[in-house]
């Protein structure tokens, strides 16, 4: 399984490193799951030389999708790497509608985090909206087309990148409010089969959920057929929950 902790804009060092302190005491748990933090940028060296020797791996909340330059505020692919990451978090719903980030800018920033091998997360997934109008599988599509229109240059049988999608319905982020097993179950079916005859390739992408997991429904989470993993918000902010999801996950 994969847990991945989204700390989104928190954390000051001493925060991080009561985290990561805890974490690191059950270091043997992370062999069985593989575990990411996503920092903020400003933590990011720091919290890789908390953990650079234990098996807990480390990623960016976002990247530029530029190389280098008079991009005032944004930090590339190669700064990301050269901080310790192993991964990279793109199209999160928070970028995509506070920050107004489309697909097209997501497909540009898959298509540098793989130039340069990073582990990519892609997140997608509905509004209310889009679920009460039943148009959210239509909608997931579109997202997936259009920011994975770069994904077939690369090759996935040779290459080592790792694609990940996360299913994130943003009804169901910071919310409490969870999708039920049944619905997380028909967008993963629907995302791996999609991604299979769209593109035309064998792999079998990784598919996460995200939205309000916490230490009491991710066990329920895990035993979906579908779901390889959890990416986490609020409850991976604390030690002794997070703790739980990723023993919940082995
Ligand atoms: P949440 O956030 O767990 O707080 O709902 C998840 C996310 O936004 O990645």
């Amino acid at each position: 399984m994969i847990i991945a902790a989204n700390w989104k804009m928190n954390c000051l060092k001493k925060d991080a490193d009561t985290l990561i302190n805890e974490l690191i005491k059950s270091d043997n748990l992370f062999k069985k799951s593989k575990v990411i933090i996503f920092p903020s940028y400003s933590l990011l060296t720091h919290v890789y030389s908390k953990i650079h020797s234990s098996n807990i791996k480390l990623g960016a909340q976002d990247c530029s999708l530029f190389d280098h330059g008079a991009f005032t505020g944004q930090v590339s692919v190669e700064m990301i790497i050269d901080a310790g990451c192993e991964y990279v978090i793109l199209g999160h719903s928070e970028r995509r509608v506070m920050c107004k980030e489309t697909s097209e800018e997501v497909s540009k920033k898959l298509f540098k985090s793989f130039s340069l091998g990073l582990n990519t997360i892609i997140c997608v997934g509905e509004n209310l909206q889009d679920r009460e109008d039943e148009t959210y599988l239509s909608v997931l599509k579109n997202q997936i087309k259009l920011s994975l229109s770069n994904f077939d240059k690369f090759d996935f049988n040779s290459s080592n990148n790792k694609l990940i999608i996360a299913y994130e319905p943003i009804w169901a982020i910071g919310t409490g409010k969870v999708a039920t097993e049944e619905k997380i179950n028909e967008v993963h079916v629907f995302i791996k089969n999609f991604i299979k005859d769209h593109f035309k390739t064998k792999i079998d992408v990784p598919v996460i959920y995200g939205g309000s997991v916490n230490e009491d429904n991710s066990n329920d989470i895990f035993k979906i057929d579908n779901v390889d993993g959890v990416l986490v918000g609020g409850a991976s902010l604390k030690p002794r929950t997070f703790l739980k999801i990723i023993k919940n996950s082995t």
